[in-house]
């Protein structure tokens, strides 16, 4: 697949948009696709962010966090993906829900402007949450500005928005008495977790959209099991959006840390 455009559009974060007809034309919103950058590289689940099927072009947003998006980053426009493979996974469950808040942190941001545009197009009132350490660390505001009708920001080091976290600021607009109908969360598996925390005591449905590690993407290794409800599930294929009510926290925490010194040494290696 050919590489349109690549840019940093916060530091550590990457938007890049590639030529893939057969993927625009069916990608719906809440989908993946796994990524390979080079015929070494590992493989990468990334959340498909944006999409023109006209065009025939598909955005994802990445963090450059390991060896394998270490990988990918060092791609730039011009060049050819080894393989980018999708649709994979299940889309988002779209409906006239009422009041939905989709809560975006990291590559999250990228991955909940398909679905405030799909929950809006479907008559949902539409709240977006953007979290990031500082406000130059977010992007897209513009984006989720039209996407949604309302964005609220929290920055841990107060810089925009709400001082603090988007589970702060959605806990206080809760306590306040504010009413959500749905809520979906994208982003690091921490604070899909401190959502689903705020969230229970009011019984809202949470779904958040599950990143463990993958390797095929296609239900056949078993890579990325979770343990939703007490039934091992699959985030490839039967995901990767689960009920952040019924997720194991303890089993997907203790998961993804078992490659973490692996991942330190790859580049040495
Ligand atoms: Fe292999 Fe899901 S990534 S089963």
């Amino acid at each position: 697949m050919k590489i349109i455009d690549k840019k940093i559009i916060a530091p550590n974060v990457h938007e890049m948009t590639l030529a893939a007809p057969g993927i625009a034309e069916k990608a719906r919103a809440g989908q993946f696709a796994i990524a390979i950058p080079n015929r070494f590289s590992e493989r990468t689940p990334l959340t498909l962010a944006d999409w023109d099927a006209g065009k025939g072009e598909v955005s994802v947003v990445f963090l450059e966090i390991g060896d394998a998006t270490r990988d990918l980053a060092a791609l730039t426009t011009g060049d050819e993906m080894y393989s980018f493979t999708g649709p994979l996974g299940q889309p988002f469950d779209i409906d006239k829900f009422g009041k939905v808040g989709l809560v975006g942190g990291c590559y999250g941001i990228g991955g909940i402007l398909p679905a405030a545009r799909a929950m809006q197009a479907a008559g949902n009132e539409v709240v977006a949450f953007s979290e990031a350490r500082s406000s130059f660390l977010l992007y897209w505001n513009d984006k989720l500005e039209e996407a949604a009708h309302d964005v609220r920001y929290s920055t841990s080091d107060g810089s925009l928005g709400r001082k603090g976290h988007a589970h702060d600021l959605l806990a206080e607009n809760l306590e306040e008495g504010e009413h959500f109908d749905r809520i979906l969360a994208i982003g690091c598996t921490f604070m899909m977790y401190r959502i689903a925390q705020v969230t229970r005591p009011y019984q809202i449905k949470t779904v958040v959209s599950m990143n463990p590690i993958m390797i095929d993407g296609t239900g056949m290794c078993g890579a990325c099991r979770l343990s939703i409800g007490g039934k091992t599930k699959f985030a490839c294929v039967d995901g990767p959006h689960f009920d952040g009510h019924e997720v194991d926290w303890d089993v997907v925490l203790a998961r993804r840390k078992a490659y973490l010194e692996e991942e330190i040494v790859a580049k040495e290696r």
